[in-house]
């Protein structure tokens, strides 16, 4: 609610809430996601059914489920789960955990790293609190963004974020596995980028909300925070394990970072205080359970990477494809939206097209306008999501609509 003209300092707060705009992206889902029939531009892998995650149960699990007391539970996270997340790194201790919803653990490491004026190098383009937050907070933003090929590739320029640090930098903030391009940095560039942190002292927060998701074992970069003591690595369950709706994410440091984390901890108790608890337990289990649940992933998007390759080679002359190297979703390009559109009257934007899509057939894909990324956006970009079941039925539906009477196939447009 808008705060009226009023001296009353309780309006101001509201007023000042307000500064933070609008989640693009989770708008778009919040207008689409239940609506239209055909998801193809998910981020989370294929939902678990509870009875799935029953039947993957320890013993311990269980008994745990089963006499589970609907109390509030700890500000930091069940105790053993906070262990079992402990297993997941190399050398972080129980004290270097605190449990929460991801977007939570976003929002109040921000808070608790971030003053007015201070300096931040974020990802770009990307999910929107990683860089929005800080900047509705009066930080000077500096964006890292994505190197877009003609050829629709997508890399980051290790040296280019290099050269947005300044001694005086506070915070770094790095997404890889990246949401939405699907870009892993290699070990080296890995490498660099912590040393470049290192350097100049700053935090960093790496979102590895897609770790574990890379179709080369061999691809996988250690987690920032078993590399760099300044480092506050998110994780959770919701992409890689398909256990969004536990709302169950974390953030693990080194004790360098503990005071951040006790800051975290006393802002949470303006969200959510605890997490709830029939969550966590069910967390628990999960991440017990982690081979199984990430091999039935990691299965679906292999089958699914294959399916979307024959796809993009057939509607070859509208989109233009590269595979992500890790994680569950790609950024394909529309080449000829004039020829998808089918009407010979002239060029489309991607969100049209997209806008089109799902009201002529139920297929959802999400336009890179929901970035706010120009270049991506002039370019025809839009997100897939690769980690769905019914995928190949999303595609069926996509196939029909590109092939209908209509959408005769035109010549590219001009690359932009
Ligand atoms: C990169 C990234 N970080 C964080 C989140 C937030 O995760 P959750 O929706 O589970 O809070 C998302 C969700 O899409 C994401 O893509």
């Amino acid at each position: 609610m808008a705060a009226e003209a009023t001296t009353d300092s309780r309006a101001q707060i509201v007023d000042q809430e307000n500064g933070l705009p609008a989640f693009k992206l989770e708008r778009y889902f919040a207008k689409w996601e239940f609506k239209a029939p055909y998801l193809l531009c998910c981020s989370d892998c294929e939902p678990v059914l509870l009875p799935e995650l029953l039947s993957l149960m320890d013993p311990d699990s269980r008994t745990r489920w089963e006499s589970l007391r609907l109390g509030y539970g700890e500000t930091r996270g069940l105790p053993a789960l906070v262990d079992e997340i402990c297993t997941l790194y190399e050398g972080v201790r129980p004290d270097g955990v605190i449990v929460g919803a991801p977007q939570e653990c976003i929002y109040l490491a921000m808070l608790a790293l971030l003053t007015p004026g201070d300096h931040v190098v974020v990802t770009y383009p990307g999910y929107q609190s990683l860089f929005q937050v800080a900047e509705s907070l009066g930080c000077q933003v500096d964006l890292w963004a994505v190197e877009l090929g003609e050829d629709g590739s997508a890399s980051f320029d290790v040296g280019k974020f290099q050269a947005l640090l300044r001694p005086t930098t506070k915070l770094a903030v790095v997404n890889f596995p990246h949401n939405p391009t699907g870009v892993l940095l290699s070990r080296a560039d890995w490498s660099l980028l912590m040393n470049a942190c290192r350097g100049v002292g700053c935090y960093l927060f790496s979102d590895e909300m897609y770790r574990l998701l890379e179709f080369d074992p061999e691809a996988r970069l250690p987690s920032a925070v078993d590399v760099y003591d300044k480092a506050i690595t998110l994780s959770g369950l919701s992409k890689a394990f398909g256990l969004p709706g536990l709302r169950i994410g974390w953030l693990a440091v080194q004790p360098p970072c503990y005071p951040v984390l006790a800051r975290v901890a006393e802002l949470k108790d303006y969200t959510t205080i605890c997490n709830a608890v029939p969550s966590e337990a069910l967390a628990l289990a999960a991440l017990r359970a982690r081979e199984t649940l990430l091999r039935r992933n990691l299965d679906i998007l292999r089958v699914n990477l294959h399916a979307v390759e024959a796809f993009m080679e057939e509607f070859g002359h509208v989109f233009q494809y590269r595979p992500p190297a890790a994680g569950s979703v790609a950024f394909p390009r529309l080449l000829a939206a004039s020829a998808a559109k089918g009407d010979g009257k002239g060029e489309e934007s991607v969100d049209v097209f997209c806008e089109r899509l799902v009201t002529g057939c139920g297929v959802l894909l999400l336009p890179a306008t929901v970035y706010g990324h120009e270049l991506s956006a002039a370019r025809g970009h839009f997100r897939i999501g690769l980690g769905r079941r019914d995928l190949p039925a999303c595609l069926d539906a996509l196939r029909g609509f590109l092939r209908g009477p209509q959408q005769a196939p035109l010549p590219p447009r001009e690359q932009a």
